[in-house]
Order: structure tokens, then sequence, then C-alpha cells
């Protein structure tokens, strides 16, 4: 995104003046999904898309702040108690108080953002705009004393009190953390992580929006997180003796052991966890060794996962991973929380072009719309622009 297109808006509406741009990213994940918030491994990287903000201290007690997309104002006291309505504002009142809480002395500011990274796709615009605030009040405010770790987890904590998702820490890491051309493998339990370079020769990765929105989904993937909770429970109550924090913690044994305790939903649930524990290493090994056709064969089989046993697909979805597989593709998954947003797929060079044209084909004549297609750029996590 250029940064004029922020400028000559956010002079626009405020007072003439220029700030300072900041600017955070959205992320893809190769594989992993569903596993940060049970304690397992996610490979996710930074992507080309992102947030960019202009901001500036206006010597109040009140942020000014203007989305050039949506065309909406909001404004906010620092200290109001219950703070604004409009779900965009909400994530910047919510990074304000999280990163109060962790020392910055936040003050009034005028703010204008713009968003490349498409709503509601998967690609996590919400953990961008978060990281992009947080980012920016620990320089303008907060001699940048506060650690990425922590900006992370003000990010997710804004997730929780203010906006109603339990999310993973997944994308607000990936934004923060992104680094050009690495993908991160996160153990999400010691919050310990690698740079991996990726560049698959003769592979490319590419998107497929199903261009199927998943803003509903916070009710349904609160309940997925629910459910793995509920097995913990049983977990813990059958192994008094063991330390069982979440269900990195749990082989299969001990799952099939506590069968009887939990619902068969819940235990669906579970079983994907596990699966995708083991995937995720999988994929570990077989990048290791240049192995792309295994790679792409978990993809292939956490997408069956993610239908069948965490159920966050949906029709759509389940037809371009279906046209994939007929194609040839290499992988194919769902990628993020699911319910709508994008598949992300591996695909030999020499098909690329078919793969495009065929897919947008299908999909068109049987939903009536295109969908989007997006090549993945690996980039910078949060950043100061200017
Ligand atoms: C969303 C959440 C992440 C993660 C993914 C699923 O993107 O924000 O924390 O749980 O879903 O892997």
């Amino acid at each position: 995104m250029e940064i004029d297109y922020v400028r000559s808006r956010f002079v626009k509406h405020f007072d003439g003046q220029t700030g300072n741009v900041y600017a955070s990213p959205g992320r893809i994940n190769l594989i992993g999904e569903h596993t940060d918030y049970n304690g397992g491994f996610v490979f996710p990287g930074a992507i080309d898309k992102g947030i960019m903000c202009e901001i500036r201290p206006n010597g109040t007690n009140k942020v000014m702040a203007y989305s050039i997309d949506l065309k909406d104002r909001v404004e906010f006291d620092i200290d109001d108690e219950k703070g604004p309505k409009a779900s965009w504002a909400r994530y910047l009142y919510g990074i304000v108080q999280e990163m109060k809480k962790r020392g910055v002395d936040v003050k009034g500011f005028n703010t204008a953002f713009a968003g490349d990274v498409p709503l509601g796709a998967g690609l996590s615009s919400s953990a961008a705009l978060e990281s992009c605030y947080a980012y920016a009040l620990n320089d303008l405010f907060g001699e940048n004393k506060v650690s990425k770790w922590d900006m992370v987890l003000a990010g997710q904590a804004t997730e929780h009190n203010y906006c109603g998702v339990n999310c993973g820490i997944m994308d607000q890491f990936a934004s923060v953390f992104g680094m050009e051309g690495k993908l991160m493998r996160l153990d999400c339990r010691s919050r310990e992580f690698e740079y991996f370079p990726f560049d698959p020769k003769g592979y490319r990765l590419v998107l497929v929006d199903s261009v199927v929105k998943h803003e509903l989904a916070s009710s349904a993937y609160n309940d997925r997180r629910k459910s793995c909770e509920n097995v913990v429970a049983a977990l813990q109550k059958k192994y008094p003796e063991k330390t069982i924090e979440t269900l990195r913690d749990a082989d299969w044994d001990m799952l099939n052991a506590v069968k009887d305790e939990v619902s068969e939903e819940d235990m669906k649930r579970a079983t994907f966890v596990l699966g995708e524990k083991d995937r995720v290493l999988a994929v570990c090994d077989a990048l290791n060794a240049g192995d792309y056709e295994t790679v792409g064969k978990k993809m292939y089989e956490t997408h069956h996962g993610l239908s069948k046993e965490y159920e966050v697909s949906c029709e759509e979805l389940d037809y371009l991973n279906d046209i994939a597989r007929e194609d040839g593709v290499t992988g194919s998954r769902i990628m993020g929380g699911g319910f709508g947003g994008c598949t992300i797929n591996l695909v030999k060079e020499d098909l690329y072009d078919h793969f495009i044209a065929d897919v947008k084909k299908k999909y068109a004549e049987r939903y009536g719309k295109e969908p989007k297609i997006y090549d993945v750029v690996i980039k910078d996590g949060s950043r100061k622009i200017c």
C-alpha cells in the first residue's frame, strides 16, 4: 500500500499536519490449524498485505480515528470504561487499554488507517490492525520498552477482552515477528520459534478466496476451543498424576481412555487436534528433506480433518479443495479459523495457469461468482515506515 494513500486522508480529515506511519501485515499458515490454543505448533508467515496507519499525538485525552476503507470516524476517551461500539474501533480501543496495562502511557492521538488485506478472508486483518497500533503506541508513547512478545499478547488480549474471540497467538505472532522470505515454526507452548526459509523450487503457494465471509464465526470458534478444554478437563481427572494443560500433553492412548467421559462431538474435535499435531511435525521433516509431495499430502489430510472432524469448513471450501485434488494440485486445505475465507494451495509451476483458470471457471459455474486469487509473497512484520 502506498504511504500517500493513507497520508492524504490523514491530512484531509485532521488538522493538516502529518504524523508517523506504521504498517503491519496479515498472515498465511502453511499447516497447524487450531493448534495454537492447544499448545501445539503452527507454521505461519507474514504477507505483503496488511494495515497501514498514520498517527499523531493531539495533546488531549481523546482518540480521534478515521477508517479510510469504511469512511467512518469514531472518537473515544482513552479512559472511557466501555469504549466505542463500532467493531473496527473496538480493536483500537482494546489495544490502547492493553498497551496501557503493559506500562505504555498512552495519550490522545489522531489517526487514520487503511488495509489491503481482504476482510473476513482468513488472512488475519484484525491481528494486523492490533499489531499495527501496538507497534505505533509502543514507539510513540512507550519508548519501545514493550517487547515484541508483549505486543503479541496485547493483540491477543484485545480479541479476548474487547472483541469476544478467544483466539490463540498465531496471528498476532506472525504479524509482529514476520520476516521476508521466511515462514516461522512456532511452538505455542514454549513460544520458541525458528525462521524457516521457504522457497519451494518448482512450486507456488497460492490462496483461493471463496469470498464466503467468516465474520459470524467467532461463537463457533469459541465453541471449538471449549470442546478442547472439555477434553482436557476429562484427561486431568483421569490422569491426576500427570501435568495436562492442553491437548498438546495428550497422546492417542490417553485420548482413547477418556472416550466414554466426553461427548462424541468433543472427541471428534480432539481427534483432529492430535492428528494435526502429528501432521505439523511430519511437514517439518518433509520440508527439511525438500519433500513437497509429503507436505501436500499432509495439507489434504488437514483439510479433511478440518472439514469432517473439526467441522469448520463449508460447502464452498470443500468444493475448492475437490477442484484442487481433481486438477492434481500437490496440496490444498482451508487456511485459518475456517467457516469461509481461503484455501491455501501448493501448486507445481507448470500446473499453475491451468489450475487458476479451472478453479475460477468451475467455482463461478456453481456459485455464480469467481473466487479471488492471491499469490503468496512472504514479507516483514510490524514496522515503522516514517
Ligand atoms: C484464527 C485464530 C488463530 C488460530 C486460527 C486457527 O486465525 O485467530 O489464533 O486459532 O484461527 O488455526
